[in-house]
């Protein structure tokens, strides 16, 4: 792994999502003060949705300078119950006041391939690194987004965006998302992996196992600093 060394924050279900939220907040106001403008990857799934309604409640960020991407997105469409996107309108976009952040949908309605065209060429044009925060979740099979242990295109350096296949157990198999090398243009990269069924994947990449770098997730990293958030065992 290159970038900034893991740092593993445990937090207990009480405090958790205030606490990611705390981390969101903070580089949102520090990015929006220092270059007037500050660019999130948030993650899809079910663990951050708390945090994006925490989020939401708190008062005086400056939305308006804010830019939201997706890290990944299921190819449904954008008000289906799958869409990571319509998790996180309903969670935050929606609860936030005007002026409101910036968002970038995957446009999966335009078919995976042109929607990972689109995101790669709209994220060519930012300059590097590329976002200020990446929220990532993790599976129980150590997938981070829409990159999945065992597929070649995990290591695709030549486009910002990729469609990706998900194994048979997942309900929607046809997805799009950022590519590790996207992921990995931030400043800090917040890897949240917490849930009794993710401490057999945890074990193995936090402890560094051998077998470990086969596993998306363990290769996450950003250029200033790598949080794991984890809770107690
Ligand atoms: C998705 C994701 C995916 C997710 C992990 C964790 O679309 O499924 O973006 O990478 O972050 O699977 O999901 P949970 O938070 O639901 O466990």
């Amino acid at each position: 792994m290159t970038g900034a060394a893991r740092e593993v924050l445990t937090f207990d279900a009480a405090d958790f999502a205030e606490r990611t939220a705390t981390l969101i907040e903070e580089t949102i106001r520090a990015s929006a003060s220092e270059q007037n403008r500050c660019r999130i990857v948030l993650a899809g799934g079910r663990t951050p949705a708390s945090v994006y309604r925490v989020l939401a409640q708190r008062t005086g960020i400056p939305w308006a300078h804010v830019d939201i991407f997706v890290g990944d997105e299921r190819c449904v469409p954008l008000d289906h119950p799958d869409s990571n996107y319509r998790m996180i309108t309903e969670t935050l976009l929606d609860a936030l006041p005007t002026p409101k952040p910036t968002p970038y949908p995957l446009q999966v309605a335009l078919g995976s391939e042109a929607a990972a065209v689109e995101y790669t060429m709209r994220i060519a044009a930012l300059p590097e690194p590329k976002f200020d925060f990446v929220l990532s979740g993790v599976g129980a099979d150590g997938h981070t987004a829409s990159l999945f242990p065992g597929d070649d295109r995990v290591m695709t350096t030549h486009t910002w965006a990729m469609v990706a296949t998900a194994p048979p157990q997942f309900p929607v198999k046809e997805r799009v998302g950022l590519t590790l090398r996207a992921l990995n243009s931030t400043r800090l990269q917040c890897v949240l992996c917490t849930g009794a069924d993710k401490r057999a994947v945890r074990a193995r990449i936090l402890g560094n196992a051998p077998d470990a770098a086969a596993l998306p997730a363990a290769l996450l990293s950003g250029q200033d600093r790598t949080i794991w958030i984890v809770d107690p065992l």
